[in-house]
């Protein structure tokens, strides 16, 4: 195929951004994980989708094979120790080294900080922060080990700023923005680079039963917030270039960010 002739999204690319890539996505069963999913395929690179969504991750994964890709599922909760281990033994088992992680899985608790439980907080940031914990420390050593790589870690516009509702969700956001700027400082020698993508209000699950669980609660994000901070909701292909240029060579000094997809609503305060 010549340098420069343009593709069709049947095919995959061998000159693609991330041709030669191997990538470990959580959380790319649905939302901006699967947006990711499909984005990084149709750039060449090959795929593993850890996620606790059998059904969509296998669809999806042979869609991708119907394209062309190289693409494989591990049904798994990355909130739990043993999963994770045993589905980073299974990812080398399948594609052997892989120089790129999109750590993407993660939920949301809409509630008052005085009705949040013990529990609802065990949960979020096991879901959450744990997660980033257990796949990124496993992904930091295989990687150094490997000759480096990318990391992308998906916060949020709540990783520096504070929301009604949203405290515990607003911790665990920030906990995984730190997570990957420590990275950054901690293995640039072992050629890993790490940045956070941090989206607004994306159109996936998680988004639409965000907006819906504030409006009940009487934020009005629908009736012209939402339009007042980032202009109209955003769409999670739109997220997923985003990561794809992390992912990629492209952004080849660019490490320790965070990377705002939110049409300039962070900016604006
Ligand atoms: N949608 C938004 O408006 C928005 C904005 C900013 C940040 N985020 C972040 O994006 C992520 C959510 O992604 P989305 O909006 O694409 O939502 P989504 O709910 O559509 O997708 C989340 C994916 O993560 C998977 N997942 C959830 N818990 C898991 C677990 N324990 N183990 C493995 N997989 C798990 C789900 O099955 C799903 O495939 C979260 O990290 C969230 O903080 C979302």
């Amino acid at each position: 195929m010549a340098n420069n002739s343009i593709q069709s999204s049947n095919e995959i690319s061998s000159i693609g951004r991330l041709a030669g890539k191997t990538a470990v996505i959580t959380g790319g069963a649905a939302g901006m994980g699967r947006a990711a999913s499909l984005a990084f395929c149709k750039e060449g690179a090959t795929i593993v989708i850890l996620d606790i969504q059998k059904k969509a991750g296998e669809a999806l994964v042979e869609e991708l094979r119907a394209k062309g890709s190289e693409a494989h599922f591990i049904e798994t909760d990355v909130s739990d120790e043993g999963q994770v281990e045993a589905a980073f033994d299974q990812v080398a088992k399948l594609v052997g080294s892989y120089n790129v992680l999109f750590n993407h899985a993660g939920t949301i608790i809409v509630k008052p900080l005085h009705e949040t439980s013990v529990e609802d907080y065990d949960r979020l940031m096991a879901i959450n922060v744990r997660s980033a914990f257990l796949v990124c420390r496993r992904a930091v050593k295989e990687m150094s080990d490997n000759g480096g790589g990318s990391i992308v870690i998906t916060g949020s516009i709540a990783s520096e700023l504070g929301y009604p509702l949203e405290s515990v969700y607003c911790m665990t956001k920030g906990a995984v923005l730190q997570l990957a700027r420590s990275i950054s400082a901690e293995y640039r020698d072992q050629g890993i680079r790490c940045n956070a993508v941090c989206p607004g209000f994306v159109k996936t699950d998680h988004g639409l039963r965000e907006i819906s669980e504030l409006d009940s609660a009487g934020q009005e994000w629908e009736e012209g917030a939402l339009d007042q901070a980032q202009g109209r909701i955003c769409n999670p292909e739109e997220v997923a270039a985003a990561v794809v240029f992390l992912a990629s060579d492209e952004s080849s000094f660019i490490s320790g960010n965070a990377l705002y997809v939110d049409n300039g609503w962070y900016a604006k305060g």
